[in-house]
């Protein structure tokens, strides 16, 4: 592909979204990474909240989380280039440990993932023997390798029945863990908030981690939408607290949100998510409307851009490692989530 048909194919998808200017600009940027890509055998793999520029340019796969892991599981690539955040790097480098694998800026990290660590793991471990630990794959390397399954937030409410038990720790989004427990009507208690579970009965372990971007997110957002459009349908993401996600109309990963759009026929639409991906999902469905009542950038994935894409090729950077020990432990949890699907 040209410069020239980049730009044409960008401007068709993105012309009510992006400005001429930038489009031009970017399509250049796209047509050398395209270059570069295919020098070094490389896989573009893009999470749902890259800015539409990138999103629709250069990614070989674009999904969530679940999706992009099962591709980096199945790439027969040498480089695969992660447009995400670290921690989906490094499940990428975990299922490739003979791969490089390149996250764009060194600055991709985590609210939920900086939230807990292995020693933490490890402690409630001791204070809660036997009890099989789920992790949310938003966590790094060290802290899956403490965990007996992943899940994301497309699978989670698959993954705790499938360990045939009714008591789990379940770290570290305390929404989605909240989420999750009500589903299955367990009740679920906060150790590291002096909270103790119950004697008898199903019970959840779970963790003070919130995503600094879904937990901004409260009912009355939800409620403003209906009031100035009554028939807008509400989306919530599962790191979203369970009041939001009790007032919206569906909750699920952010691919289950993009598939809702493209499958329903209503008009109107509130995302409560990461903003980009109202962007993106606009540019696919021009005729539905995203009502904008978000302003909020994920700062993390925030940080990748075309032009941080275009230098980790070109200058091979950042290159993600997961130490031998523990990647092997971390993989087996990871390797389940996937199997589970
Ligand atoms: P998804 O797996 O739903 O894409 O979520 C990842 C994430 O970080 C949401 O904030
Ligand atoms: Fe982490 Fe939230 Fe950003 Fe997702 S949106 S990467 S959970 S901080």
């Amino acid at each position: 592909m040209s410069e020239r048909e980049m730009y044409e194919k960008m401007k068709a998808r993105l012309a009510h979204v992006v400005p001429d200017v930038e489009l031009r600009y970017k399509a250049k940027l796209a047509d050398e990474i395209l270059r570069l890509k295919r020098e070094r055998n490389a896989v573009i793999l893009a999470h749902n909240y890259m800015e539409p520029a990138l999103y629709y340019s250069v990614p070989d796969f674009t999904g969530d989380s679940l999706e992009l892991s099962r591709k980096a599981a199945q790439t027969d690539r040498d480089v695969i280039v992660f447009c995400g955040v670290k921690f989906m790097a490094e499940t990428a480098k975990i299922l490739n440990p003979g791969k490089t694998v390149l996250l764009p800026s060194e600055k991709g990290g985590c609210s939920l993932a900086q939230a807990i660590t292995a020693d933490d793991v490890r402690a409630l471990k001791k204070r809660f023997p036997g009890i099989p630990v789920v992790t949310y794959v938003n966590t790094y390397a060290d802290v899956k390798a403490e965990t007996d399954v992943c899940c994301t937030s497309s699978n989670a409410a698959k993954v705790v029945p499938s360990l045939k038990t009714d008591r789990v720790i379940f770290l570290p989004d305390e929404y989605l863990a909240r989420n999750v427990a009500n589903e299955l009507r367990w009740p679920i208690v906060f150790p590291s908030r002096g909270e103790n579970p119950p004697a008898t009965g199903p019970w959840m372990i779970g963790w003070h981690g919130r995503c600094e971007v879904h937990e901004r997110f409260i009912p009355a957002d939800v409620e403003n939408a209906r009031r100035q459009f009554p028939d807008v349908v509400v989306l919530a993401h599962p790191e979203c607290s369970p009041e939001v996600v009790a007032a919206s109309d569906f909750s699920g990963s952010t691919m289950a949100m993009v598939r809702y759009v493209q499958e329903s026929k209503a008009k109107r639409y509130v995302l409560l998510t990461e903003c980009s991906m109202g962007d993106n999902i606009a540019a696919e469905n021009p005729g539905k409307e995203m009502v904008r009542i978000c302003s909020i950038r994920c700062p993390h994935m925030n940080e990748i851009t075309l032009e941080d894409t275009l230098n980790a090729l070109k200058l091979n950077r950042y290159v993600i490692d997961v130490p031998e020990d523990i990647r092997a432990r971390a993989l087996k949890a990871v390797e389940r989530m996937i199997e589970i699907g």
